[in-house]
């Protein structure tokens, strides 16, 4: 390990010749260990939503979602919140997470600072929202504009930390503030969007009475140049062919969310339609309506999802979506995602017998495929061994 990074990768007897004496070294036999996780679509403010009873979508936010949003706007709790969020993550096995903060600045803020203060890479925008919510959560076109140009300046590319221009949705943004989300990402080619896309059919069917003119949901966003290479599009259920094809030619991604789609009630993903479409996918936790904050839950789920089409996900497919996938979905696989000299050591130790059940089932267990799907099926916060950030253990607040 240097400056973060890994200087060395290998079975450990052809390292450990190699080593300088006094090398400190820290043992994880009979562990696996793998890149950190990628959360690729959560939200900050929602740590005390998720397990919030009963509704779906519309009614979620407004009955539960907005209300503990609104508390951020006090720094102090969204100093808190940020703490217990990135502690959660890292107890997790999650070293990046690209993450959607409330309406107000503090909260991306809150976030940078805790991340840039303990190594990690984390990916967040203030949420945009000018319409369809509480007066108290609501932005305009350009406050957001300003405020997200304010967190650009500050924080992105600077100590591992990276911005997201994130209007909530097409509900929730006048077309004003869709073009001034396109706006910064023209001025800012580096940054990423996130947003959410075909959640929900009562969402799309509301999306189409505030946009008339557009072709469909899909075309809303690509008409304030908001589909591209960097944007990320949470959820993708109900996509037309005509949205896939627009998705896959301006290679935006698909963040499918498997855990929050079966808790909301939003539908099953299909993401062998989408990939065989050329979409590109990627797999989050959408906690708070995402009910764990385990890629390991959320992986496990999106397994499940693909057996209720009759099909399925094969353990090292789902372990590598979750990391190198993710990685590329992000555009940095060259930074974290794989275990290779020269990538960051944001690392992951993987204990598959940490609980009774575990330990148990792997008494039959014959090979590291087996031994994969077990830590995905029955694996959880308790199952993380050790969660490394650049090479040292991750910092808890
Ligand atoms: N659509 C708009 N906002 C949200 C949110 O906070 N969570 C989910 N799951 N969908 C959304
Ligand atoms: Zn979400």
């Amino acid at each position: 390990m240097a400056d973060g990074k890994i200087a060395a990768a290998g079975p450990a007897p052809e390292l450990l010749a190699y080593l300088p004496p006094n090398t400190p070294i820290e043992h994880h036999s009979g562990k696996l260990i793998l890149p950190g996780f990628i959360d690729l679509h959560i939200h900050l403010p929602q740590t005390k939503v998720i397990a919030s009873y009963g509704a779906q979508l519309m009614e979620w936010l407004e009955r539960y979602t907005f209300v503990e949003e609104a508390r951020y706007a006090d720094p102090a709790v969204a100093e808190k919140g940020a703490a217990f969020f990135l502690d959660e993550l890292f107890r997790n096995g999650t070293t990046t997470a690209v993450v959607y903060g409330s309406v107000h600045a503090q909260s991306a803020e809150a976030l940078f600072a805790d991340s840039a203060r303990r190594g990690s890479a984390m990916i967040a925008g203030k949420v945009m929202m000018d319409r369809g919510a509480p007066e108290a959560l609501l932005d305009t076109a350009q406050s957001s504009y300003d405020d997200s140009k304010a967190l650009i300046d500050h924080w992105h590319g600077k100590d591992r930390q990276l911005y997201a221009v994130t209007p909530r949705f097409a509900i929730t943004s006048t077309p004003a503030q869709l073009e001034a989300a396109g706006a910064l990402l023209k001025e800012h080619p580096g940054v990423y969007l996130q947003t959410h896309l075909s959640e929900n059919r009562a969402e799309v069917d509301y999306v189409r009475s505030l946009y008339p003119d557009a072709e469909d949901y899909a075309g809303v966003y690509e008409s304030f140049g908001l589909l591209g290479p960097r944007s990320l599009m949470g959820h993708c259920l109900h996509l037309s062919p005509r949205e896939q094809a627009r998705m896959a030619e301006s290679r935006s991604v698909a963040v499918l969310c498997p855990t929050s789609n079966l808790f909301l009630g939003s539908g099953l993903a299909d993401r062998q339609t989408l990939q065989s479409n050329g979409v590109r996918t990627g797999l989050a936790t959408d906690v708070g309506g995402g009910t764990s904050y385990s890629m390991l839950r959320t992986a496990a789920e999106a397994y499940k999802v693909e057996q209720l089409r009759g099909r399925s996900l094969p353990a090292h497919e789902a372990f590598r979506w979750i990391t190198r996938g993710n990685a590329e979905a992000l555009g940095m696989e060259t930074e974290i995602g794989s275990i290779k000299v020269g990538r960051y050591a944001d690392l992951v130790v993987l204990d598959s017998a940490a609980t009774p059940a575990m330990a148990h089932r792997m008494e039959r267990c014959e090979s590291l495929e087996e031994e994969l799907f077990v830590l995905l099926t029955l694996g959880d916060d308790r199952a993380i061994a050790a969660t490394y950030i650049r090479g040292t253990a991750a910092r808890t607040a």
